[in-house]
């Protein structure tokens, strides 16, 4: 039998050669000790299984995991603002992947000038990069709850966050709130934001409507055949609807795992 301190060791080389910060799986063992024989690890050590898929799915399911709200909707369905809104009324932390990839560009990173030449041309950031953004951003922050906005915005978005980001929070979001607005109402709104912008013309907003209506689209059905989806119409001014995004967020203040 290897002494526990062995193993912690072992897991640590194993997790740092699998590409898992140390850090992550202490903060898991500390919780849950047998979720060191999680897949990846029991794989990368190439072990035997030790315990049936049933005793790490209780291990797994005793973690304290955040609460995770994906927001989707097309471009100037109103995503940004009401989640500033959410954020400040209800103490939960706001993550746009927009913003992530923009910070990018602007901090002239590996990745800025890519990043730059697809958001330009309304196409979709390679997934590793977004959601390694995403998890690095949940990992450095203490919050409990999350809002993450605009993502994911592809089945490939959502199944890198599954690989990526699951084995910290868990597979699936808790709730994904769809802003359902009027293709001409977003344009409009798009065009007047005057932000400064490269992706607010008129040429990148078509493109960009095709992709959410092709890409996301479906990630927004996938989520809605399990219960997931609460549509919101995002017509009207901020204040209507922040009115029913405000009630949503009352109503799981109350329920478990929110408050
Ligand atoms: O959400 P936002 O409108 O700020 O996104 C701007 C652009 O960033 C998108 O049109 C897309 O090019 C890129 N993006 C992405 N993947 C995401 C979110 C945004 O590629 N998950
Ligand atoms: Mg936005």
């Amino acid at each position: 039998m290897i002494p526990w301190r062995s193993w912690s060791w072992l897991i640590g080389k194993q997790c740092q050669a699998i590409g898992f910060s140390f850090s992550d799986n202490l903060l898991i063992l500390e919780q849950a000790p047998l979720l060191f024989v999680s897949k990846q690890i029991q794989h990368a050590l190439n072990l035997p299984a030790l315990f049936t898929t049933e005793t790490v799915k209780d291990a797994v399911t005793s973690i304290r995991r955040p609460f995770i709200t994906f927001v989707l909707g097309g471009p100037g369905s109103g995503k940004g603002t009401q989640c500033a809104r959410i954020a400040s009324a209800f103490g939960v932390a706001h993550l746009s992947a927009g913003d992530l990839l923009r910070e990018e560009i602007s901090s002239k990173s590996t990745n800025g000038e890519l990043i730059r030449s697809i958001i330009k041309e309304g196409k979709i950031v390679p997934s590793e990069i977004t959601v390694n953004l995403i998890h690095k951003a949940i990992k450095s922050s203490t919050a409990d709850k999350f809002l993450i906005d605009g993502f994911p915005r592809s089945e490939e978005n959502r199944i890198a966050f599954e690989r990526i980001v699951s084995f910290l929070i868990g597979v699936e979001p808790d709730l994904v709130l769809f802003f359902d607005c009027p293709e001409e109402e977003m344009v409009k709104r798009v065009l007047g934001r005057n932000q400064g912008r490269i992706d607010d013309n008129i040429e990148t907003i078509k493109k960009r409507l095709k992709v959410f209506e092709k890409l996301n689209l479906p990630v927004i059905s996938y989520y809605s055949a399990k219960g997931k989806v609460h549509k919101i119409s995002a017509k009207g001014s901020v204040d209507e609807i922040f009115e029913k995004v405000h009630q949503l967020f009352s109503s799981l203040k109350e329920a478990n795992g929110f408050a």
